[in-house]
């Protein structure tokens, strides 16, 4: 844990060395392009400017000596060695294995997985080949033109994320294939609103879940199934509407889909870590199989850039000591992360499975209690909503947000003079936030009135990274989603958590069981007083 290391108290020293100094001046004349050469970074198709923030080059010394003293090299090549990095659960997290070439030697307890991984790429590619070119046909002769993947957490939110932002590559810009459509929440408004713009003969349903057991996911595929039904579609003809994406073959098939319609994946691949896998069959259906193959190509890049940049120039190693710094020097509950591009709408959402989801614990990997915090809260939207929204806080708030700002510098489908625009504001945000704005500064501009200048300076020195790419294309997604991985990693490793298992939704998941009986008529469980009266008032209504 951070808090243990030897070079802790030296953090801490460090940190009531810097913390009344102040950004702006670090900017002044030439310092500021010093400042800015050294503390940028490119791989993989990104840019990196961390200049922004709160350290100066001893700050990153000192972080990269934690980094080696939390043994983060080590725990690095253990995690691509295919190691049980997964404590709890015993198993390895090879998410890379999936975006890695057919000659890579990645190992799960010992045995190669490329075979098996190149294997249902292929039967993947295949299919998505057949939808999209009408060869694959409902059961009353008719081409696809709807999938609904139906899942939930990991097994819904990394692919509706790539879906929406490469939109522009399926049948809603300029590509063909089918329209997707995400279901994930047990609420049956979800399944039911969307359902009820589409043609049974012409759907198909992708039953995605890693362990084909989660409530949400099952109730939702019982539903759909029942639908196709109801309108005519013979049972013997559901084969033609419903796949699945699973590692549980018994379960898919004690559901009635034919495990020849499954497509495979493997226990060693995280939830909020799948989409690289099977779980991307609703990417390779929506933007066709190469571009599926492209975004793996660009988390690869960043796999290889992870695995062998020194830490001192690695975007992840950086971006994840930055996170620690605040969270846990300057006691930061909260990160948020603020995409300049509409079509990255979603992922925030996705982020917050992933780092939440991963690094929420507080327990080492021994067993012991985490001394300090973990995760922050990470939250956002796309800019420039933020902006008219709780941008004020960040400026003016009691408390210090860093942002994450991400923009790509071009997009496939704006109008003329909106993305200028669009950049703008996310630059001068950064810049704002950084600088803020004085009382002189103020006098200056003609704000002379007394009573209002206590309300409109701004403090300034508020730290941000800002994430630059060319556009989004697939390889460029898929070099950022695995940069987000990889530090939510390099994080995990300087908490001494397991990163890899989620023991936290377990508890509520099961207390929901005996609940759901109750609601459905059973008979009254044992609870707290809050508890059943909450369960009256709602058996009263759903009778
Ligand atoms: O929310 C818990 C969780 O287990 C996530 O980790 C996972 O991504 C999600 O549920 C869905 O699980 P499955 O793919 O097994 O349906």
């Amino acid at each position: 844990m951070l808090n243990d290391l030897p070079v802790w108290p030296r953090l801490l020293q460090h940190h009531r060395t810097i913390r009344s100094l102040r950004m702006r001046d670090w900017f002044d004349g030439a310092q500021g392009e010093d400042r800015v050469a050294r503390f940028t970074l490119e791989a993989a198709g990104l840019y990196l400017d961390y200049s922004k923030n709160r350290i100066i080059e001893e700050t990153i010394g000192l972080l990269l000596q934690a980094a080696i003293e939390a043994g983060l090299p080590a725990r690095r090549d253990a995690l691509f060695a295919g190691e049980l990095v997964n404590v709890t659960e015993r198993r390895a997290a090879l998410h890379m294995a999936l975006r890695a070439g057919p000659d890579a030697d990645y190992r799960a307890d010992g045995k190669p997985v490329m075979p098996q991984v190149h294997a249902v790429l292929a039967r993947m590619r295949t299919f998505s080949e057949q939808i999209r070119d009408g060869n694959w046909r409902g059961h009353g002769g008719q081409p696809i033109t709807d999938v609904i993947n139906l899942g939930i957490g990991g097994s819904d939110l990394g692919p509706r994320m790539v879906c929406r932002a490469l939109a522009h590559l399926s049948v809603s810009g300029t590509g063909k294939g089918p329209r997707l459509h995400f279901v994930s929440n047990v609420d049956g408004t979800e399944l039911a609103e969307t359902l009820a713009a589409l043609d049974p003969q012409r759907t198909l349903v992708i039953v995605c879940s890693k362990t084909f057991t989660t409530l949400e996911t099952m109730a939702n595929a019982h539903s759909a199934r029942q639908w196709f039904v109801d309108r005519g579609v013979p049972e013997d003809g559901l084969s033609r509407h419903f796949v699945a994406v699973s590692t549980n073959t018994d379960a898919v098939r004690a559901f009635g889909i034919d495990p020849a319609n499954m497509f495979e994946f493997w226990d060693w691949v995280g939830g909020r870590f799948s989409l690289w896998s099977a779980v991307g069959l609703s990417i390779s259906l929506a933007l066709g199989h190469d571009a599926f193959e492209a975004l793996l190509a660009g988390g690869r890049e960043m796999d290889e850039h992870f695995r062998s940049a020194p830490l001192a120039e690695n975007m992840p190693v950086i971006l994840g000591l930055l996170g620690v710094w605040y969270r846990n020097v300057w006691c930061m509950p909260t990160a948020c992360i603020a995409p300049y591009s509409t079509v990255l709408e979603l992922f925030p959402a996705f982020l917050q499975q992933l780092e939440m989801e991963s690094n929420g614990k507080s327990v080492q990997l021994d067993g012991e209690p985490v001394r300090g915090d973990t995760a922050p809260v990470v939250w956002g939207t796309a800019g420039t909503n933020g902006q008219h929204a709780y941008f004020q806080l960040i400026h003016q708030g009691s408390q210090i947000v860093p942002v994450d700002f991400i923009a790509p510098l071009s997009t496939p489908r704006s109008l003329p003079g909106h993305h200028a625009k669009l950049l703008a504001n996310c630059f001068a945000q950064a810049e704002a936030l950084m600088r803020g704005r004085s009382e002189e500064e103020l006098r200056r501009a003609g704000v002379l009135d007394p009573a209002r200048i206590p309300h409109m300076r701004f403090e300034g020195n508020r730290p941000s990274n800002m994430l630059l790419m060319d556009n989004i294309t697939p390889r460029s997604l898929g070099a950022l989603i695995a940069l987000y991985e990889h530090r939510t990693f390099v994080q995990g490793v300087l908490w001494n958590i397991n990163s890899f298992d989620q023991w936290g939704v377990e508890l509520g998941k099961l207390l929901a069981r005996p609940i759901e009986a109750e609601l459905s008529g059973g008979e009254a469980g044992s609870h707290d007083a809050s508890t059943s009266a909450l369960i009256e008032r709602a058996r009263a209504v759903l009778k």
